[in-house]
């Protein structure tokens, strides 16, 4: 798979990916439950954990916005070169998938595609706790 111009491509084997992970020191695993409680948050930033990082992460929603807690957006930034950032909140009900970048997106601009970086995080939890199972394909540095 060749990514938007970065000239990097990548096995479609998980296993591979691994492998170049190892070879640049990142051994850590990087799947993890995420569990918040009240006042709980997550501060915008982006998953890269070494100079290996897969395009694409996942977080699967283990419980129910608004029944199970309260507050506890996704939130999604996108960063525009020259130009004031973007907020994308999102509320995904329990059971969904929400696949976002790990680093940025293609924008359409008057000259062609160009990069736009993405940060996301978690806005505060009011009330209850949010439980979510984060998957990021590439390993952490050790
Ligand atoms: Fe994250």
């Amino acid at each position: 798979m060749t990514v938007l111009n970065i000239n990097k491509t990548f096995s479609e084997s998980l296993e591979e990916l691994h492998e170049l992970c190892r070879e640049h020191g990142q051994t850590k695993p990087t799947v993890l439950v995420l569990k918040y409680g009240h006042g709980g948050h997550n501060t915008l930033h982006q998953d890269l954990y070494g100079e290996i990082f897969f395009p694409m992460q996942l977080v699967i929603f283990l419980n129910e916005a608004d029944e199970d807690y309260h507050g506890g957006e996704f939130v999604l930034v996108q960063q525009i070169p020259r130009a004031q950032s973007k907020a994308i909140v999102l509320k995904p009900k329990k059971g969904d998938i929400l696949l976002f970048t790990t680093n940025f997106r293609p924008a359409k601009g008057s000259r062609g595609y160009y990069r736009v970086k993405m940060k996301h995080g978690v806005s505060e939890v009011h009330s209850g706790e949010r439980y979510t199972l984060g998957i990021i394909f590439h390993d952490a540095q050790s």
